[in-house]
């Protein structure tokens, strides 16, 4: 499909999953094929550099990854980064994520780790050529049952990077055009 929503945490609970969610809806209501992949259904392995690419959650994985050409990743903030079933993630599929267009959707704690996913974007810039929406959804704690984490405006400035990611995505890889 042409667009992908991966959501990271692996909390039951957690609250990136629900802005993952809502950053699907914002895709798929305007008829865009839009696949949602949530880690905490796959039970993937470490990354080891070797026998972990042959795991069929792995080998399942990738071509869905490399299909897509604009990518939502739904992710935790731990410790200033992405949390770490994210960062393996990458370590996992590599080179499915060249050239992609990627934007993000964060769920913090605290105001303070803003910047925090900017390691992993540089990763994902650098290693594969990606081009990172410059929009960030950026959450800080809320109760896990207020919707609106708190502020009115989150919604609304999910469906802005919604509409970003297909704004970039359509200029960089028309319809038409295989992906490298
Ligand atoms: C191990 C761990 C480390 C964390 N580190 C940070 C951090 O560096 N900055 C921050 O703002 N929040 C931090 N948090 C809070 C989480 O970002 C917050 O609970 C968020 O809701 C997690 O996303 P999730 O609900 O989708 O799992 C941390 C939480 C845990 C469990």
């Amino acid at each position: 499909m042409r667009y992908l929503v991966i959501s990271c945490s692996l909390n039951p609970k957690s609250r990136s999953r629900i802005l993952a969610q809502i950053a699907h809806k914002h895709l798929t209501v305007k008829n865009l094929a839009a696949d949602f992949i949530d880690l905490a259904e796959l039970n993937l392995p470490m990354c080891d550099a070797g026998a972990c690419y042959s795991h069929p959650g792995v080998v399942a994985l990738t071509p869905r990854i490399a299909d897509a050409r604009g990518i939502i990743i739904a992710t935790a903030i731990y410790n200033y980064d992405v949390n770490a079933a994210a960062k393996n993630l990458i370590e996992l599929t590599g080179d499915a994520w060249e050239e992609k267009v990627v934007g993000f959707v964060c769920a913090a704690g605290g105001h303070g780790s803003y910047m925090s996913v900017m390691p992993f974007a540089n990763s994902l810039m650098l290693d594969y050529r990606c081009v990172i929406v410059p929009r960030f959804v950026y959450a800080p704690r809320a109760d896990i049952n207020d919707k609106t984490f708190g502020d009115a405006a989150i919604n609304e400035r999910t469906e802005e990077l919604a509409v970003e990611l297909i704004r970039v995505t359509d200029a960089l890889h028309p319809a038409s055009t295989p992906l490298l």
